[in-house]
Parts: C-alpha cells; sequence; structure tokens
C-alpha cells in the first residue's frame, strides 16, 4: 500500500478533506490527537472498521473507541446516555476521556469486540476534531502502533508504525498528553477507571463528588478487554528500577556489561546541580563505559506530566539508539502516577531490575 505522508502547517485544511474523503470511501488515516495518534475508519462500516484489525494485528475481543467531536454527535455512537455522562463531558471533554456507554444499534458489534458498549471520546487537538467534522462520521480509531507496541506521540512514530498500513498519515506535531485516554464506566452515581490516564480519579471525584473507583484487576472477564494484553513494549526489554541513584547505575553497568542502556530517571538531584558536580560525575560513568563496555543513555523528567508526555518518543530514541534495555523510574501511584505506574507496569510485563 502507498501511504501519503503529510507535514504539519496550520490550517490544515487540504489534508484533512483529503483524509476525510479517504475515511468516506472505507479508507484508513492515521490523525494526531493530543494523548497518541490514532488509526482512524468510518465507525458506521464494518467492512472499513476491519482493516483497523488488520493494519495493526489487533485481537478482534479488543474493542476500539469511537471519536467524536462534539458533544451533538454523542446520539450517533451511544444509547440511553446517563446525565453524569453528558457532566462528565461538560467538565473534561474536548479531552483525554473516553467515557463507556450502551451501545448505539448503528455501531457494528466489530468496533466493540462484541460488547454492548461503545467508549466514546472527544479529543481536543484541532486536527482530530477536523478531521471528524470533515468525515461527517464518528471514528473508530484505537492508537496507530502494531498491536502490542508503545502508542506513536509522533509524527516519525505513527509513520514508522503505519507506513504501508494505512491510507494516509497526518501531521499534527508531538502529543501533549503522551499516554492514552482514561477510560471510565458509570452507574447511576459513581464512576469506574479501567483504564487509567491524564484525567485522574482525584480530578473527577473533586469536580462532579461522586464516587470513583479503579477497575479491579486482574480477573478472566477484564472490564476493559484491552488491559489484558501485552502492551507497550519498545524493541528493548523494559525494567523497572526504585528511586534511582547512582551507585545503583553503576551495578546495572556491571550488570549488563557491553550492552546499551537506556536510564529514565524522575526528579534526579544530581542533574539539576551545578555544571562541575554534573561533570565529575559524566567523567565517572564515561570511565566505567570504557571498563565495561558498557553505553548509558539518561533521560531525565521533573514532573509526571513530562514522564508522561515523553515516555513513549523516550523509548523510541532509546531504541533507534540501539538500547538493549530500559531502566525506568516506578512512581508513586497518585493523580497522574497512576497512568504513569500503569503503562510502565505493562511495557515491562511487571520486570524489576
Ligand atoms: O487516547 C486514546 O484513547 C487513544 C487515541 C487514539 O484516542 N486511543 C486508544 O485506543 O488508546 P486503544 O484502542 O489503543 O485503547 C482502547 C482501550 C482498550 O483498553 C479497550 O479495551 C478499551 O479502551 N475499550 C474500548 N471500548 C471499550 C468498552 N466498550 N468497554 C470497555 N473498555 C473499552
Ligand atoms: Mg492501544
Amino acid at each position: 500500500m502507498q501511504t501519503k505522508k503529510y507535514p504539519y502547517h496550520p490550517p490544515y485544511n487540504t489534508e484533512v478533506g483529503e483524509a476525510a474523503g479517504i475515511l468516506r470511501n472505507g479508507g484508513l488515516a492515521v490523525f494526531p490527537t493530543e494523548t497518541v495518534y490514532g488509526l482512524g475508519a468510518d465507525a458506521f462500516s464494518a467492512e472499513s472498521v476491519s482493516k483497523i484489525f488488520d493494519a495493526k494485528g489487533r485481537p478482534p475481543d479488543n474493542p476500539l473507541i469511537v471519536h467524536i467531536d462534539s458533544p451533538s454527535m454523542l446520539e450517533q455512537a451511544a444509547a440511553d446516555i446517563p446525565p453524569l455522562a453528558y457532566r462528565l463531558m461538560e467538565c473534561f471533554s474536548p479531552g483525554p476521556l473516553s467515557i463507556v456507554l450502551s451501545k448505539h444499534p448503528s455501531i457494528p458489534e466489530i468496533v466493540t469486540g462484541g460488547l454492548g458498549t461503545v467508549a466514546v471520546r472527544i479529543p481536543s487537538h484541532p486536527v482530530a476534531r477536523a478531521l471528524i467534522s470533515a468525515s461527517g462520521v464518528p471514528l473508530a480509531a484505537p492508537s496507530a502502533n502494531r498491536s502490542g507496541r508503545p502508542s506513536p506521540t509522533s509524527f516519525g512514530m505513527a509513520c514508522s508504525e503505519m507506513d504501508g498500513r494505512a491510507d494516509i498519515i497526518l501531521d499534527g506535531g508531538d502529543c501533549e498528553v503522551g499516554i492514552e485516554s482514561t477510560v471510565v464506566s458509570l452507574t447511576d452515581s459513581s464512576a469506574v477507571i479501567l483504564r487509567p490516564g491524564a484525567i485522574t480519579a482525584e480530578m473527577i471525584r473533586n469536580r462532579l463528588h461522586i464516587d470513583v473507583t479503579g477497575a479491579a484487576e486482574p480477573s478472566d472477564i477484564p472490564l476493559s478487554p484491552g488491559t489484558k494484553y501485552a502492551h507497550y513494549r519498545p524493541d528493548a526489554q523494559v525494567l523497572l528500577s526504585a528511586r534511582m541513584n547512582d551507585g545503583l547505575l553503576y551495578g546495572w553497568m556491571d550488570r549488563f556489561a557491553g550492552k546499551t542502556i537506556g536510564i529514565l530517571r524522575l526528579f534526579p538531584e544530581i542533574m539539576s546541580e551545578d555544571g562541575g558536580e554534573i561533570r565529575i560525575r559524566l567523567d565517572e560513568i564515561h570511565a566505567r563505559e570504557m571498563m565495561t563496555g558498557t553505553r548509558v543513555i539518561e533521560r531525565a523528567f521533573y514532573s509526571f506530566e513530562e514522564y508522561a508526555r515523553e515516555l513513549y518518543r523516550a523509548f523510541a530514541e532509546f531504541d533507534r539508539m540501539g538500547a538493549d534495555v530500559i531502566i525506568a523510574e516506578g512512581v508513586e501511584e497518585t493523580g497522574l502516577g497512576r497512568a504513569l505506574a500503569d503503562r510502565l507496569r505493562k511495557s515491562s510485563g511487571g520486570e524489576w531490575v
């Protein structure tokens, strides 16, 4: 398949128009959202949606999120919408939130993996919104990665995942959130978070004054079917670490002698100290690199937001640089930390260094 790739130049009219035409004719379009890039198809067309599963190599029981451009499109995708859904949307949409609702009969079962429910989201990225509006239909769109791999959060990553598999790839720059949307299911008066994301349990509780719980997992019938599969795995093996320090780093250099190690650190103290200290530390690392034949590549983050935003791009960068192992610092599971910890747990398979 020949894939058209468009560079980023607002206001994106011609490219969006062309991609909308492709979608209306049953094709696949990769588009940016504020979370990750999505691989979209007309959500009303079972035949078009089946191409998504082929392009990704995705298991058929893992349902897709349906993207709409406004609350007025909601009634085309969902039925029996409870008032709480509208209240949630008022607070957090457009944005990184997907709400699980009863499925509208016009959404084919292939979209929902045979479930009677459908996850619906209004993305905030202007290219995504413009594309949905121009297509005139809701778009079923999973993350635009091959199944099991990290979601693409840049145009370059989207191209390396989907070149030759989608009809068109739109560039919307680097994704601002960097991890996938929060997936929430509702009862009459409470919310259950099936997949944590940037809209946190705390945010929902504080704004809506309702009970918010996390999904009890693992179970035989996962509430959010996608959560049972291996996910977010780069080429390098990912390992989790407790709070890092240089003593640990030197130990890993011996343990992984001769290999390339990517390091993801959070709030590293040494890196924010003055230039002299940093030079002494780098000299020490270089000396040890010479001794062990190990190469160290480090990235440091100074907030949970930055860690989430850059996580998959760092994975891709480390893969490009030939990393054998990526050691990622674990995070405290509060607020956005819950989503980060979830992605780190899955990309590492729960393995600690
Ligand atoms: O941020 C995002 O959500 C991105 C962008 C492209 O919008 N999309 C995304 O889609 O991450 P995907 O397919 O990679 O993940 C969808 C998640 C899966 O865990 C799936 O099981 C869950 O949403 N899901 C979809 N429909 C569901 C439903 N009806 N009930 C429960 N979980 C559902
Ligand atoms: Mg995905």
